[in-house]
C-alpha cells in the first residue's frame, strides 16, 4: 500500500472498510447527575389552531364528556404520562385578558386573538385548563401576559386561583363553582418577551423591571408560588440570546425559580446526520452557556436561590410553518405530519435534557393535539404520531437518577464544528427497582453499532428488556388508521463476559435498554 491510499483508508468511514465499528458504554450508579424530574416530560396546549378547540376540547361531539372534554384524546394523552402543563400560550398569553374566560360560558365575550389573527370565543378558561390539568393528574402552569398585561392582572389571576379567604376574586372563583382554590403552583411571567413578533415586545431591562413587580405582587399574593422567567427564544449567532439572559437572571435572580427556553428545530435540508447532530449540538452548548449564566448571576453567593432551566417549548416544527407573519403561520394550523426521524429528535432531545438533569428540571413539548402535536383528532377520532411513541415511553423514567456514563465510538463532523458520536448515549437508574435505563439513538444512517456496555457497580442481570422504534423508511408517517412507525418491545438475553455484554444498536433507531442490576 502506498503512502497516499493508507492515508486515504484511514480517513474513509470505517463502514467502508469492512469492520464493524465498535463503541463503549461505562455504567457506573454510583456517578449521577441530578434527579429526572417529573416535569420534565410537560406539555402545553395553546388557543391556537385546533390545539383546544378541537383538540382537547370539543362541545357537542358524540366524544366528548359533559365537560367537553375529548374522551378519546383524554384516553391518548395519559399514556404521555404528562406531568405539568402550560396554558394559554405562547404567543396568545401575551394578548390574552383571563377575565373573559371565566364565568357562564354563553355571557364570554368573543374577542380578536392578535397574536394569531384568530378569534377568541373565550368557551375555555381558566376553570376548564384547570379541570383538565385534574383529570389528566398534572400539574397546571399558567403563563401571565407579560405583553399587553399589567402586573396587577397577572396579582388577581393568581387571587381568582388561589386565594382561601373571601375575596373578590375567591368569591367569583366560588361563584363559577369552584370552592377550594385550585392552588395552582407554577406560573411563568410571560412568553418569548425577547421576541419582536410578540404582543407587548420588549426589550431586556424594559422586560425585567416588569416582570420583577409582577413577581412581586404575585408572591405578596400567594408566597407559596414558583416563577418562570422568560428566557431567551431566539437563538443563533443573528440574536442577542446570551444578552438577554444575562440580564434577565441578573435583575430576577432573587425572584425567579426556573428560566424559560424554547427552541424548534428541522430538517430543511433532508438530511438524516445533520438533523440529529446539529441540532444536538446546538442544544447542548445552548444548555451549557446557560447553566453557567445562571452561575454567574449568582455571583459566588454560598447558598444562591436555586435556579433551574424550564425548556418550555421544544420540538421538530418546520413543514407546516410557512409565511412570514404569524398570522400567515396560523393559516398552517401548525398541523405538522410527523414522520418516523422526527420521533428519532425526540431521542436527541430527551437524552439531552436528562443528561443536564442537575438544570434542567422542567420541559415542555409544544403541543399537546394537533398543533405541532404527538395526537392527531378529527371530528371521528385520532391517530398517534410518530412522536408519541419515545414521549410515552421516556416519561417512565421520570424521578430516576441521571447517570453519568462515559462513551466512546465512531464519530462524524459537521462542516468544521466539534467531532460527535454516531451514539447519543443517556441512562437513568432507579435505587428503588434496581434498575438501569440506557437510551441510545443510533443517528448513523448506514451504520449498525456493536456497543460494549460495562457496568461498574453491581452485577447485570442475564436479560434486558428491548423496546426500539424503527423504520427503514426515515419518512414514514402514521395517520388515520395506519400506523407504519410503532415501537417494538421483546426480552434479550445478554450474551454476558463478565460484567457487560455486547449489543448492537441498529441503523437509525432509537432503543431502550432496561437492565436489573443486583
Ligand atoms: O408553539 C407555537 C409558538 O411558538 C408559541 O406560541 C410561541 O411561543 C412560539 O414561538
Amino acid at each position: 500500500m502506498t503512502r497516499r491510499t493508507a492515508l486515504l483508508t484511514a480517513f474513509l468511514p470505517v463502514v467502508l472498510r469492512g469492520q464493524q465499528p465498535q463503541a463503549a458504554i461505562r455504567i457506573d450508579t454510583n456517578r449521577t447527575a441530578g434527579e429526572v424530574h417529573p416535569y420534565v416530560f410537560g406539555n402545553f396546549v395553546e388557543h391556537l389552531g385546533r390545539c383546544i378547540y378541537g383538540g382537547i376540547f370539543e362541545e357537542g361531539s358524540p366524544l366528548a364528556d359533559a365537560d367537553g372534554f375529548r374522551r378519546d384524546v383524554l384516553d391518548a394523552v395519559k399514556p404521555l404520562g404528562v406531568s405539568v402543563l402550560r396554558w394559554p400560550g405562547g404567543n396568545f398569553a401575551s394578548g390574552y385578558n383571563w377575565k373573559d374566560g371565566i364565568g357562564p360560558r354563553d355571557q364570554r365575550p368573543a374577542r380578536p386573538d392578535h397574536a394569531w389573527g384568530a378569534l377568541e370565543t373565550n368557551r375555555f378558561g381558566t376553570d376548564e385548563f384547570l379541570r383538565y390539568c385534574e383529570r389528566i393528574g398534572a400539574e397546571p402552569y399558567i403563563c401571565i401576559n407579560a405583553g399587553l398585561g399589567s402586573v396587577d392582572d397577572a396579582r388577581q389571576w393568581v387571587e381568582y386561583c388561589n386565594e382561601t379567604r373571601n375575596t373578590y376574586w375567591a368569591g367569583q372563583r366560588r361563584k363559577n363553582g369552584r370552592e377550594k382554590p385550585w392552588n395552582v403552583k407554577i406560573w411563568g411571567l410571560g412568553n418569548e418577551i425577547d421576541g419582536p413578533w410578540q404582543l407587548g415586545h420588549k426589550n431586556a431591562e424594559d422586560y425585567s423591571k416588569f416582570a420583577l413587580e409582577a413577581a412581586k405582587a404575585m408572591r405578596r399574593q400567594d408566597g407559596g408560588i414558583q416563577l418562570i422567567a422568560s428566557g431567551s427564544s431566539n437563538f443563533g449567532p443573528n440574536a442577542d440570546w446570551i444578552g438577554w439572559n444575562r440580564t434577565v437572571l441578573d435583575r430576577l435572580k432573587d425572584e425567579i425559580d426556573y428560566i424559560s427556553l424554547h427552541t424548534y428545530i428541522g430538517n430543511p435540508g433532508n438530511n438524516f446526520e445533520r438533523f440529529l447532530g446539529a441540532n444536538a449540538l446546538d442544544l447542548e452548548y445552548r444548555l451549557q452557556v446557560v447553566e453557567g449564566q445562571i452561575k454567574a448571576a449568582q455571583n459566588g453567593q454560598r447558598t444562591p436561590r436555586p435556579i433551574y432551566i424550564a425548556f418550555d417549548e421544544w420540538n421538530v416544527w418546520y413543514r407546516a410553518r410557512s409565511g412570514t407573519t404569524e398570522f400567515e403561520i396560523a393559516k398552517t394550523g401548525l398541523e405538522e405530519h410527523y414522520n418516523f426521524e422526527d420521533a428519532l429528535a425526540m431521542g436527541m432531545f430527551l437524552n439531552a435534557f436528562i443528561r443536564h438533569a442537575s438544570s434542567v428540571k422542567m420541559a415542555n413539548l409544544a403541543q399537546l393535539v394537533n398543533v405541532i402535536a404527538p395526537i392527531f383528532t378529527n371530528r371521528q377520532g385520532l391517530y398517534l404520531q410518530t412522536i408519541y411513541w419515545p414521549l410515552a415511553e421516556y416519561s417512565k423514567q421520570r424521578n430516576n437518577l441521571s447517570l453519568d456514563l462515559q462513551t466512546s465510538g465512531p464519530t462524524y463532523r459537521i462542516d468544521t464544528r466539534p467531532a460527535l458520536g454516531y451514539l447519543d448515549v443517556s441512562g437513568t437508574y432507579s435505587p428503588k427497582d434496581r434498575t438501569i435505563c440506557l437510551n441510545v439513538l443510533n443517528r448513523s444512517e448506514k451504520m449498525d453499532i456493536a456497543t460494549r456496555i460495562e457496568n461498574a457497580a453491581g452485577q447485570i442481570g442475564a436479560e434486558a428488556a428491548v423496546w426500539e422504534l424503527n423504520n427503514p423508511d426515515l419518512k414514514a408517517t402514521n395517520d388515520f388508521g395506519v400506523e407504519r412507525v410503532r415501537p417494538a418491545t421483546r426480552t434479550s438475553a445478554l450474551a454476558a463476559a463478565g460484567n457487560g455484554f455486547t449489543y448492537t444498536f441498529p441503523r437509525h433507531s432509537l432503543t431502550i435498554l432496561r437492565l436489573k442490576v443486583s
